[in-house]
């Protein structure tokens, strides 16, 4: 774990705060949306309400201010009958986007982790594919 001055860093600092968010987020959008296989979900979608909600939400996934006041993963994701090879296309765009963007190993493996338990919140239930 990074440390100043006796003081642990939380991810979210150690990536670079607010700014940092917004431009992963930003360009995790743009990478599903340039991809057929999910655009679609996100055709009649708000998209900067949208962008705006992810980033708080990765916020508090990163250990930084928990400001997200949006529905549950569960509420938000259910209806929409997501099958688990779609999320794990999301997911990986998400891990591939920090990683380009040189968020560290150690970080990626806690999204990781978190994407992992989210799953079973976002995928439609029963889905096995
Ligand atoms: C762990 C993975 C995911 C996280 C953390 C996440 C996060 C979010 C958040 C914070 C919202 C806003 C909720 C609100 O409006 O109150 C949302 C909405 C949405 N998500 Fe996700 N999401 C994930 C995976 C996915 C996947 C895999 C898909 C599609 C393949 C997807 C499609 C959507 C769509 C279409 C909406 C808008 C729903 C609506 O406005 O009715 N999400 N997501």
């Amino acid at each position: 774990m990074a440390v100043i001055e006796g003081k642990p860093l939380s991810h979210y600092e150690r990536i670079g705060g607010a700014a940092s968010v917004k431009a992963a987020v930003d360009l995790f959008y743009d990478r599903v949306l340039a991809d057929p296989a999910v655009a679609g979900y996100f055709e009649d979608v708000d998209m900067p309400q949208q962008r705006r909600h992810l980033a708080l939400m990765l916020t508090v996934v990163l250990g930084g201010p928990n400001e997200y006041t949006g529905r549950g993963l569960a509420e938000a994701h259910q209806p929409l009958r997501i099958p688990a090879a779609h999320y794990a296309i999301v997911g990986e765009q998400l891990v591939a986007t920090l990683a380009e963007l040189g968020v560290p190993a150690d970080i990626l493996a806690d999204v990781q982790d978190v994407l992992a338990k989210a799953q079973t919140e976002v995928v439609a239930s029963g889905s096995l594919t």
